[in-house]
């Protein structure tokens, strides 16, 4: 396994809509697991691979806390096949978003079918924190950040602040 890097907002390759997968062979295997090392180094509780720059539909999600087990989860082609008309508000992070937080409001469960690390379809329904999460992740496949649902103005605070973070990076 390994750590990959991060890419960090604005940057357009968060942008692009991911590609879907055309069946779960070991390299894909490999990518989900090296996406789970770097959530982990990260303290993350989801990822997609389009923040590692694979524009590949595949999400990586850890909801555990703390002092419980880690039960990672890797979803291949993950769509959304019902969603609550319930919605729920939670105040969301994003490794690529480092420090920025806001309220987002989404659906409080959903059903999503994806295929498994052995290829498998599968179907898991989710409500609460796991939903949020999931919802995130798929967005992030779409090329859609968790700021394009809060308003423009908030949207363009974020983003000013990352940019100037970024740079402060570059100059270092
Ligand atoms: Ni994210």
């Amino acid at each position: 396994m390994a750590r990959l890097p991060l890419i960090f907002a604005p940057d357009p390759r968060l942008k692009k809509v991911a590609t879907p997968v055309s069946s779960v062979d070991a390299p894909l295997v490999g990518l989900i697991d090296d996406m789970l090392e770097t959530m982990y180094a990260a303290n993350g509780i989801g990822l997609a691979a389009p923040q590692v720059g694979e524009l590949q539909r595949v999400i990586v999600v850890d909801i555990a806390g703390k002092n419980e087990p880690p039960q990672p989860f890797g979803l291949v082609n993950p769509e959304i096949i019902w969603a609550d008309d319930t919605l729920t508000t939670y105040n969301e992070g994003c490794l690529s978003l480092p420090e920025q937080y806001s309220d987002v409001v989404r659906p409080q469960a959903v059903r999503v079918r994806y295929l498994d690390r052995h290829n498998q379809p599968q179907e898991v329904q989710a409500d609460g924190l796991l939903a949020t999460v999931l919802q995130h992740e798929i967005d992030h496949l779409n090329g859609l950040l968790f700021v394009d649902h809060i308003s423009l103005l908030k949207r363009n605070m974020i983003l000013r602040r990352l940019k100037k973070w970024k740079k402060a990076g570059d100059d270092v």
